[in-house]
């Protein structure tokens, strides 16, 4: 009797909170679609490594989500070897020049780390000329990146060109470099870490229209949030990622 009674109360708590149970993803590709996003593992470059990597779902409503990743990566220390990430699936397929507002929170946290930890916590963003295109595909043009954390030495693609621009409330390094057929753009923040992040990423857009030769004509076709782990140990929590695209 005490076994199903326990489970009752376990599936009217699930009801309750009217949100997905937690599920934790092992496999190397594997993915959870959740409210507005898609969770993926991502271990893209797993291979010039030895480690391991879960990602957790905790909970999504609507445009915001939460999830945590812990993973442990050996060897090859300049190679990333995965991005655990959320992909937003609402509101892309609109021209940069049409958009009239981005806002976004990204509340994240290590609840561990191992000493001299190489990792990024790091937006990364596709646009192209069609509407439509997955990221790193043909129909990429340009890879923005935004870094709120980049630990231990590790760098974009390309090169420094810009030091300490001001973009949304914070300060920032451009990288930039060429990658297959399209273009990487590295904002990496020149403040340290940045745990709490709240701004309107048209901001970063502008910037790139005014300043970097992003065509105000491209599309936005992807977003994507996440971590780049290259070397280390750590357990990442994002307590909250949130990002709507409002166009005019
Ligand atoms: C990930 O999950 C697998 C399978 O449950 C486990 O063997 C591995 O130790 C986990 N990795 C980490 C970093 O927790
Ligand atoms: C590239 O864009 C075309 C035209 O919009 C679309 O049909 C195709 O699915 C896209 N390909 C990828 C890989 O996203
Ligand atoms: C960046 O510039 C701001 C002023 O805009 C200054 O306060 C800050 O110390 C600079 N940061 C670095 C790392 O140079
Ligand atoms: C996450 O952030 C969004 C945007 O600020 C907010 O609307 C939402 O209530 C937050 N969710 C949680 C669980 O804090």
């Amino acid at each position: 009797m005490a076994f199903f009674a326990a489970l009752f109360a376990l599936a009217l708590a699930g009801c309750a909170l009217a949100r997905p149970t937690a599920s934790t993803l092992t496999g190397a590709f594997t993915c959870v679609d959740a409210a507005d996003f898609t969770l993926c593992q991502n271990q893209w470059g797993a291979a010039s490594g030895v480690g391991s990597q879960n990602s957790t779902l905790l909970s999504a409503s609507g445009d915001s989500i939460s999830w945590s990743t812990v993973y442990t990566w050996e060897n090859g220390p300049n190679n990333v070897k995965t991005y655990a990430n959320v992909q937003q699936n609402v509101g892309m397929g609109v021209q940069l020049s049409d958009l009239a507002s981005v806002p976004t929170t990204w509340q994240w946290t290590y609840e561990s780390q191992s000493d001299g930890l190489r990792a990024d916590v790091s937006y990364d963003i596709w646009t192209g000329v069609p509407p439509t295109g997955t990221a790193a595909s043909r129909n990429s043009s340009f890879e923005i990146m935004i870094w709120l954390s980049g630990l231990g030495g590790i760098q974009p693609v390309g090169s420094q060109t810009v030091t300490n621009v001001s973009i949304a409330g914070f300060n920032w390094n451009v990288w930039k470099g060429p990658n297959a057929n399209w273009e990487t753009i590295s904002l990496v923040s020149a403040d340290g870490d940045i745990t709490d992040f709240q701004v309107d990423l048209k901001d970063f857009f502008d910037y790139l229209i005014a300043e970097q030769g992003v065509a105000s004509t491209q599309f936005l076709q992807v977003i994507q949030t996440g971590t780049e782990a290259f070397e280390g140990q750590a357990s990442l929590l994002i307590s909250n990622f949130s990002v709507a695209v409002n166009p005019q």
